[in-house]
C-alpha cells in the first residue's frame, strides 16, 4: 500500500429493526403524549385533569413518564398503593376517577426516595410500563413525560409509532415559548403530529374584584398556534385550588366547577381533532 493512496470504506449501513409495538399495548385506542418544553409548566396536573375528564367517557389509562420525578400518584391521591401482577400483565393501579395508573412511585420505598437512573434505565421502565402492563384495551392512555425532548418522548415515539400525537403544555412567558418551539421541532423531526397547545397559568383572576392580571402574561401561545398553523386547545388560568387539592390528592376538575368547564372544552377539542385525522 503506498502512502497517500489509502481507501478508507465508508462503513456498512447500521441495520435497522423496525420497532415493534408490543402485542399487549395493540388494543389501546389513541395516546396522547403531553410535552413541554421546560418543567413546572403544569404537565402533570394537565395530564392528571385530562384524564379524570376522559374517564367520564372512555377507558382511561395514565402512564407517568416521568421517571426520576413520578408525581402523578400523589395529584391523583394514590401514593401509598403496590402494584401487583397476574397472567394478564402487571395491573396498573385503579383511582376512584376510573383512571388506570402506572408510575414509578408505586416501586418506591416511600415518597422522598429519589430515582437517580441513566437513560437507558429509564427507557427499560417505559417499555415495561407498555408492554407489560394490562391495559385492557382502554380507549385513551396519556403519557405525562418529563420536560424537554429527551430519552422518554424517544422511547414512547419509537415503541408506539401509532401514537395520535403530541398536546404541548406552555405558560405564557416568551421563554417559556422559544421552548415550545423545540418541542415542535422534536415532533416535526419524529414525525408525530402536534394535536394542539394548552397555555397554562394563563392569567389570574381575582376572587374578590373578578379583574384579571396576566401574571406570566397571557395570548402568546395563541398566537404562536396561529403562527405556526398548530391548534390552540384553550387556556387555563392560575387557580389557586389546583395547588391546594393537587397537594390533597383530589383532581381540581372534582372541585371546580369552572376548572371542569376549561378541562371539558379542552376535552372536546381535543376528541375532535383525533376523530377528523381519523377520516
Ligand atoms: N393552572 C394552575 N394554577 C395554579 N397552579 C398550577 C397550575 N398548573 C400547575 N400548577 C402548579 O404548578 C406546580 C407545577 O405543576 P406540575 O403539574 O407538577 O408541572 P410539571 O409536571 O410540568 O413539572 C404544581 O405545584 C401545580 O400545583
Ligand atoms: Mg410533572
Amino acid at each position: 500500500m503506498s502512502k497517500g493512496n489509502i481507501k478508507i470504506n465508508p462503513p456498512p449501513p447500521p441495520v435497522v429493526t423496525p420497532p415493534q409495538p408490543s402485542s399487549k399495548y395493540q388494543g389501546v385506542k389513541h395516546t396522547i403524549l403531553v410535552m413541554s418544553g421546560k418543567g413546572g409548566v403544569g404537565k402533570s396536573t394537565f395530564s392528571v385533569n385530562l384524564s379524570v375528564t376522559l374517564a367520564k367517557k372512555f377507558k382511561v389509562g395514565l402512564i407517568d413518564a416521568d421517571i426520576n420525578g413520578p408525581d402523578d400518584p400523589l395529584l391523583l391521591g394514590i401514593s401509598k398503593e403496590k402494584l401487583v401482577a397476574n397472567e394478564k400483565g402487571i395491573i396498573p393501579a385503579s383511582t376512584k376517577y376510573g383512571v388506570k395508573v402506572i408510575s414509578m412511585a408505586f416501586m418506591l420505598p416511600d415518597d422522598g426516595t429519589a430515582v437517580i437512573w441513566r437513560g437507558a434505565l429509564r427507557h427499560k421502565a417505559i417499555q415495561q410500563f407498555l408492554e407489560d402492563v394490562f391495559w385492557d384495551n382502554a380507549d385513551y392512555v396519556i403519557l405525562d413525560l418529563p420536560p424537554g425532548t429527551g430519552d422518554e418522548a424517544l422511547t414512547v415515539s419509537q415503541l408506539v409509532p401509532q401514537a395520535d400525537g403530541i398536546i404541548i403544555v406552555i405558560t405564557p412567558q416568551d421563554v417559556a415559548l422559544l421552548d415550545a418551539r423545540k418541542a415542535i421541532d422534536f415532533a416535526s423531526k419524529l414525525k408525530i403530529k402536534v394535536i394542539g397547545m394548552v397555555e397554562n397559568m394563563s392569567g389570574f383572576v381575582c376572587p374578590h374584584c373578578g379583574n384579571t392580571t396576566n401574571i406570566f402574561k397571557s395570548g402568546g401561545a395563541e398566537e404562536l398556534c396561529k403562527r405556526l398553523g398548530i391548534p390552540f386547545l384553550g387556556r387555563i388560568p392560575i387557580h389557586p385550588e389546583i395547588v391546594e387539592n393537587g397537594d390533597l390528592g383530589i383532581p381540581a376538575v372534582e372541585i371546580s366547577k369552572e376548572i371542569r368547564n376549561e378541562f371539558e372544552n379542552i376535552t372536546s377539542k381535543v376528541e375532535e381533532i383525533l376523530e377528523k385525522s381519523k377520516s
